[in-house]
């Protein structure tokens, strides 16, 4: 695995081409990452395939390695073993690089009966707590002490309980959902989160011997075992990415096929890039985007945990309204802070008004190229799209954002016609 990505890349964009033609997308980051993490349970060898090529998964892999455990990584398989496990402490300067890092909560307490982390850290779109983690591993039993932003955690053997999480917190359900399938007895996660990897893990854990039932509900049972055994898996295809390359397709007035997708993670997306008058057909695997004409604006936008419209895809929905016809809203209910793209793009000559956690965005006929920042990663990405239709040239600064989430985002469009560069 190598990752081209520097701290002081920045992405050039001439605007004004079409993308047009075929692309295969590859396994899911949000999906790859639990995974990852799951393989800590497991005795023996995990073989993961189809693994995205992105910084975050490097710093997974780099965190896995140093708590003792072997990790080889051929192209996108990913083996990992982690009998010889040395250690249960994740050093604060990888928690810090990447939230996911508290994927490694449950797994290590439940099959090593201790670990101890620092809070981690991510991208700044809200105050991000781990409240609901800390819940829900308490109610399996574990002792948590928490003292000057390190938390411990300590448990002989967790022990099936009913968890009730105040929000569906996808990271909340994963990690839970991870330490109780090793616990003894039955444990509940009610008003557990949805999503697709919800689901993606769940199988995995299945593969390897877990009993869990529900994933993809409300409420999910977990049946502890004593023991999990090592299993091959791929994750599911990134369904944030399929999204971006869709509106990349609407905002360009392209036409656009992507490959390898599961249209049905994508339900809320085309139904809202369908309000805006693209056309979009879908077959068992592809999902094809074709729009001829300004984008008409749309009443509402409402981000919410899925089967809701994705967070994730608010601010490259964003840059598309920027050059509808008309007025639209958008409201941004799961984090509080995710507006951050909406400056950068007033910068590009968009029409954007914010009052909290709504956005009023009266579309202008043209954005004008201007240099910019990623400020986070999918702010970034609001931003590339932004330059693919803006008039002349766009610099999009601060890359390494994009890069934790997107695999050579120049390549990917630069293949479907878009003048990108890296510099
Ligand atoms: C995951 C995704 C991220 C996506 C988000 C929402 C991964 C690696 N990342 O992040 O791309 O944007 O889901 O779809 O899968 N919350 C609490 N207490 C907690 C945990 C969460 O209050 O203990 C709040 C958060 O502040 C946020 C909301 O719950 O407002 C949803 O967060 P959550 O679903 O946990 O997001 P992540 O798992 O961090």
């Amino acid at each position: 695995m190598t990752l081209g990505g520097d701290i002081v890349d920045r992405l050039e964009i001439v605007g004004g081409n079409r993308l047009t033609g075929s692309v295969r997308v590859n396994g899911a980051k949000n999906a790859a990452l639990p995974i990852l993490a799951a393989c800590t349970l497991a005795h023996g060898e995990c073989v993961i395939d189809d693994v995205p090529n992105l910084q975050d998964i490097e710093v997974m892999i780099g965190i896995l390695r140093s708590l003792g455990m072997v990790v080889a990584v051929d192209n996108r398989t990913v083996t990992i073993n982690a009998t010889g496990v040395t250690g249960v402490e994740i050093p604060d300067e990888m928690m810090r690089k990447m939230r996911s890092s508290i994927f490694l909560m449950g797994p290590l307490l439940s099959r090593f009966g201790e670990v101890k982390i620092s809070k981690p850290g991510g991208c700044s779109i809200g105050v991000r707590p781990i409240d609901l983690h800390v819940k829900g591993l308490k109610a399996l039993g574990a002792e948590i002490v928490e003292s000057h932003g390190h938390i411990h955690c300590k448990a002989t053997r967790l022990t099936g309980a009913e968890v009730y999480l105040d929000l569906p917190s996808v990271g909340a359900t994963e990690n839970i959902m991870m330490a109780a399938v090793l616990a003894k007895g039955t444990t509940t996660i009610s008003n557990a989160a949805r999503e697709p990897e919800i689901t993606d893990l769940a199988n995995f854990l299945k593969a390897m011997g877990a009993r869990i039932f529900g994933a993809g509900e409300d409420a999910i049972v977990i049946e502890g075992v004593d023991r999990l055994s090592a299993a091959m898996y791929s994750p599911i295809p990134d369904r944030i990415v399929v999204g971006s390359l869709l509106i990349g397709a609407a905002i360009t007035r392209g036409d656009v096929v992507v490959k390898g997708v599961i249209p049905s993670h994508l339900t809320a997306v085309l139904n809202k890039l369908r309000e805006t008058g693209v056309e979009i057909e879908t077959g068992h695997d592809i999902i094809r985007a074709r729009m001829e004409r300004r984008p008409n604006s749309i009443d509402r936008l409402h981000t919410a945990y899925y089967p809701g419209f994705p967070t994730d895809l608010q601010a490259p929905f964003m840059s598309l309204l920027s050059v509808c016809n008309g007025t639209s809203i958008i409201s941004e209910t799961v984090f509080e802070e995710r507006f951050k793209h909406v400056s950068e793009l007033q910068r590009m000559g968009a029409f954007i008004k914010v009052d909290l956690r709504t956005a009023f965005v009266r579309g202008v006929a043209e954005l004008s190229g201007a240099t910019v920042e990623a400020t986070d990663l999918r702010a970034g990405a609001a931003l590339v799209l932004a330059g693919l239709a803006a008039c002349g040239r766009t610099v999009v600064e601060q890359v390494y954002h994009i890069d934790r989430g997107y695999e050579s985002i120049e390549s990917v469009l630069g293949d479907l016609g878009a003048q990108i560069v890296r510099l």
